[in-house]
């Protein structure tokens, strides 16, 4: 007798739908939701009682002779001990003679000693003229995973080490942002939130004004709006473990400003729902504060990355090398002309009749940048991305680095990995991709302000 060959099936084949249909359970409601929402709750609370949840409190790690001689304030080692030996007011370090340890707020004092005391022929604090405004960098694109965070953290850490003042605003709700700066934010209150609320809250008094003259009844403050009048930047910003970055952070219910927003506008059609978060930065004297100021923004063009984008002098694009996310950032592109030329529009047809300035968006450099770059996979592509950007494209390239993913919980980075956890190739290699994402970044900013500085001058002397 012949058996039938047996034939194995794979295991989505041959499924019955009764079965399936039991193990369905009952359909869903809304309330199912909160069920869920409580049960994670607790479970988060059972976590934590068992150590799984981060102390929220990150220390940032030392800086050796080593490191610090190679990379942050440009001289010799043997000069730099020299130095220390003669200046005993100056830090002196953790550790053995032979490696010595710094901590940042060391290194920024060690780095002013040089600046004050060392060679006039080397840089040893960036370029930064005085008296103009910060520069506000926003990092931007539509899709997600292309790299915004990293890149804006990154810049931010290595704008720091390098010797400038930083700002980071979180306009992300996921505030992935805000937890590799170890940010703690409980509600939206602590978040951009009140400070749009504010701009609106302030728009709509001024309105107030207007319609008193005219016998016209008020438009009303809510509580939330009233509330919103007495929050200043000392309420939002937080330090961090970065002696030299700061943080407005963000957190879930950040996101209920994309609902209010608009309801807002609705409610009074005269305010500019896109400048509040520059007229916060520019208003309440933020920009004399800091040199840099961040803005890491979510993927998606919802009210928030567009006062981000109104706000930016900056703005850098980044994308990885595939034909996904190419096809994406065009579009992107495609929907920030489509925004801004259509406030642009809207507003101006109105100005004129009033007699008023016009709305003009404009950016001091624009650069898209490939992120996750492997050379050996992606070259063809890249140049060809590269040919359609043209000079809208930065021509360097950020490398796919595996130090980002493997730095951990605690770290986050190769800024704040300490370099002896990696093979010293792999380190120096992570380590020059982000140093030169950086300096690419430092030469839009160094050459907008210039530019500035010659503006103000021309106009001086015209
Ligand atoms: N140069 C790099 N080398 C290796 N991995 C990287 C690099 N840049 C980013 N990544 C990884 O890619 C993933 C997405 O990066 P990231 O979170 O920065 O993107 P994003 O654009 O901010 O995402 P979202 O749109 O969700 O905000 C992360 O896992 C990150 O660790
Ligand atoms: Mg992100």
């Amino acid at each position: 007798m012949s058996k039938k060959p047996e034939i194995s099936l794979n295991a989505y084949q041959n499924l019955d739908p009764a079965k399936a249909a039991e193990k369905l359970g009952p359909s869903v409601d809304t309330t199912r939701f909160a069920k869920a929402a409580a049960f994670c709750a607790r479970g988060r609370d059972d976590l934590a009682k068992r150590g799984y949840a981060p102390d929220g409190k990150k220390r940032l790690r030392q800086f050796s002779i080593w490191e610090i001689t190679k990379y942050l304030i440009p001289v010799a080692p043997a000069h730099f001990r020299r130095v220390l030996k003669a200046n005993e007011n100056l830090p002196q370090g953790e550790g053995t003679a032979g490696a010595k340890w710094f901590t940042l707020d060391e290194v920024l004092t060690l780095r002013d000693h040089f600046a004050a005391e060392g060679s006039a022929a080397k840089e040893y604090k960036p370029y930064r003229p005085k008296g103009q405004p910060a520069k506000i960098c926003a990092v931007a694109n539509f899709k997600g995973g292309s790299g915004k965070t990293t890149t804006c953290a990154h810049l931010a850490m290595a704008a720091a080490l390098d010797g400038y003042k930083v700002l980071v605003i979180d306009l992300d709700s996921q505030a992935s942002m805000t937890s590799i700066l170890g940010g703690q934010v409980e509600d939206e209150w602590k978040t951009v939130f009140p400070l749009i609320a504010k701009d609106y809250a302030l728009a709509v008094q001024a309105e107030n004004r207007i319609r008193e003259a005219g016998d016209l009844p008020p438009l009303p403050l809510d509580e939330t709006l009233t509330e919103a009048l007495t929050v200043s930047p000392r309420n939002l910003i937080q330090k961090t473990h970065w002696s030299n970055i700061d943080l407005i952070g963000a957190q879930l219910n950040l996101y209920w400003a994309e609902f209010q927003i608009p309801v807002w506008r609705m409610g009074l059609r005269s305010w500019s729902l896109w400048d509040a978060l520059g007229n916060f930065l520019t208003n309440e004297g933020i920009l004399d504060d800091y040199d840099i100021v961040f803005l890491d923004t979510p993927p998606a063009l919802g009210y928030l990355t567009i006062n981000s984008l109104a706000a930016a002098d900056i703005l850098l694009v980044p994308l990885g090398a595939s034909f996904l996310e190419f096809d994406s950032t065009g579009r992107f592109f495609d929907m920030l002309y489509s925004t801004f030329a259509s406030i642009e529009e809207g507003e101006n047809a109105q100005r004129r009749a009033l007699g008023l300035t016009e709305v003009k968006f404009e950016w001091d450099v624009v650069r898209a940048i490939i992120t996750r770059f492997d050379a050996a996979q992606q070259t063809d592509l890249a140049n060809v991305i590269q040919a359609y950007f043209g000079d809208f494209m930065t021509p360097y390239r950020q490398e796919f680095t595996a130090l980002v993913g493997q730095a951990g919980e605690q770290v986050n980075g190769i800024y704040e990995a300490d370099y002896r956890d990696f093979n010293r190739d792999t380190y120096l290699r992570g380590r020059e991709a982000f140093d030169r994402t950086y300096a690419e970044f430092k030469q839009l900013l160094i050459g907008a302000w210039w530019r500035d500085v010659q503006a103000e001058k021309e106009n001086a002397d015209g």
